[in-house]
């Protein structure tokens, strides 16, 4: 065992064996609360805590009983709309002190707190829903499946739209078919979560109401800087996030996941800047191969795009109506390098919607803009009527009445964590799911280390044959 993951052991064993020198609470076996009800407690309530506070609590059999947060702002905000929950700024204290007055525990922080808090809820027999990137490494993300399946628990991660109409239609589709084996994904997200500039120098005072010690928790110590972390810009640095590819990538990636029944990669290469060590490159494109499925070709190709300039374009994005600059006073073909220069913003008019998938099979490619629009289908350079092939599947599926309101479609990932939790159906992202598809989006993050160099992934023995790789699977945990 190497001492990284000796660190993380201690810490999961030592958090909960009341390491903070509370009486251990008594494990839950049940995974029903009394009156059928269920009393959840919250670890991060801002941002998309906020979010994920509202979604939980507009089930109408949950009782929200504890409210954990760093920033005080946040947990006072949180409190106004909870009056009767606890609050807490440390979830080790909150975990302990609640025990068994809560069922089911929400990690809605930076992803490098998202292991510790939640391997240390699941220790204590504890559901939990946890964002995502379900982790911030490769080990934690098999360590939460191991831990989730031993211990038989509930476990959702949230990639909302995974249980939204058109993503299960879009998979149903390409599962029946529609365009036959697929051989490459391209998919792409103009956003920018990666960081070029250089670790800024000094540091700041840190505002009373932030708890930085607790925020930091299991990474090393760092000064603070104002803006540069919390809230939301530590997605763009490598201690704490996972640049844009685990941002967005994991939930455009979630359905030619699901779809095409994907394991892990055999190979994996990032096009990319030189690390820095700090930052998340800007621009990515990152290629991974997978081993063939019942839905693939021999192989899989899928190809990510982020960054402003967003996807490259590429013969197979080219839409129905795209104008053809090549054709201006040459008359001729369209090369692929003509095809590249095209414009590729907007939608509607041969334009590339701003984020998406474009799936390319041997009977023509199939669109699917991120997110609440129908898929479309092209063969031939034109799209084709596919209403057909989508009452067929629908029909077959019992799928219902469609629904484009994400009002209505928002709150049914997390309402169906609270009804697994009650015994009543399962969830769709459990975490045996989602340590896979988290495992491949941080393949490519590692990646990006090695810029435009292939790595190959022993998915068995879970190592990189490129041994220097191997150091970024995990990380040392620092007691806090
Ligand atoms: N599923 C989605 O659509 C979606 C959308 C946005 C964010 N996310 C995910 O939600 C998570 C949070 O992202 P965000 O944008 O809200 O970030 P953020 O920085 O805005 O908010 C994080 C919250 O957690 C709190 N926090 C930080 N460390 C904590 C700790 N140790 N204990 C308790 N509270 C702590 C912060 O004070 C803050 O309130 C991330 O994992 C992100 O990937 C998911």
């Amino acid at each position: 065992m190497s001492t990284h993951n000796k660190d993380r052991r201690d810490f999961v064993k030592k958090s909960s064996l009341g390491m903070l020198g509370l009486a251990l609470a008594p494990s839950i076996i049940s995974k029903i609360g009394p009156h059928n009800r269920l009393r959840t407690a919250h670890i991060g309530v801002g941002g998309m805590g906020g979010e994920d506070l509202k979604a939980i609590s507009s089930h109408p059999l949950v009782d929200v009983a504890a409210l954990c947060d760093v920033d005080s702002t946040r947990l006072a905000a949180a409190k106004k709309m909870h009056p009767n929950a606890k609050v807490f700024s440390d979830y080790r204290v909150m975990l302990q002190v609640m025990g068994d007055d809560i069922d089911a525990v929400v990690v809605s922080t930076p992803d490098h707190t998202h292991a510790p808090a939640s391997m240390m809820a699941m220790n204590m027999n504890k559901p939990v829903y946890c964002q995502k990137p379900l982790t911030h490494h490769v080990t934690e993300a098999r360590d939460m499946k191991k831990l989730a399946a031993e211990k038989n628990l509930v476990t959702q991660m949230g990639i909302q739209v995974h249980s939204f109409y058109d993503y299960k239609l879009a998979t149903l589709l390409i599962q029946s078919g529609i365009i036959g084996k697929v051989h490459t994904v391209r998919a792409w997200s103009p956003k920018n979560w990666g960081f070029d500039g250089k670790a800024p120098k000094g540091s700041d005072p840190v505002p009373e109401t932030l708890d930085w010690n607790l925020w930091l928790g299991t990474s090393a110590e760092r000064p603070y800087k104002e803006g540069v972390y919390h809230p939301g810009n530590w997605r763009k640095l490598m201690d704490y996030g996972c640049g844009t590819l685990g941002d967005m990538g994991v939930h455009i990636f979630d359905t030619p996941y699901n779809a095409l029944e994907l394991d892990v990669p055999r190979t994996i290469k990032n096009e990319c800047r030189k690390p820095t060590g700090f930052g998340y490159p800007e621009n990515n494109v990152v290629t991974y191969e997978f081993p063939a499925t019942k839905h693939t070709a021999e192989t899989l190709k899928w190809v990510w795009y982020d960054g402003a300039e967003a996807p490259k374009m590429h013969e197979d994005l080219k839409l129905p109506g795209a104008k053809d600059k090549s054709k201006k006073g040459k008359g001729g073909k369209a090369t692929v390098k003509d095809i590249m220069s095209l414009e590729t913003k907007a939608t509607g008019t041969g334009e590339l919607p701003e984020q998406g998938a474009m799936f390319i099979g041997e009977k023509g490619r199939l669109l699917l803009p991120h997110f609440m629009e129908l898929p479309k289908k092209i063969v031939n350079g034109r799209y084709v009527d596919i209403s057909k092939e989508i009452a067929k599947v629908e029909k077959a599926n019992n799928m219902g009445k469609p629904i484009r309101n994400y009002g209505s479609e928002g709150p049914k990932h997390y309402h169906q964590f609270v009804d697994a939790c009650l015994g009543r159906g399962e969830c769709s992202a459990p975490f045996s799911y989602a340590s896979r598809l988290t495992e491949t989006i941080l393949l490519g993050v590692i990646a990006g280390r090695f810029p435009n160099e292939t790595l190959h992934w022993d998915s068995e023995n879970a190592k990189f044959s490129e041994e220097e790789a191997n150091q970024y699977l995990e990380s040392p945990y620092r007691e806090f």
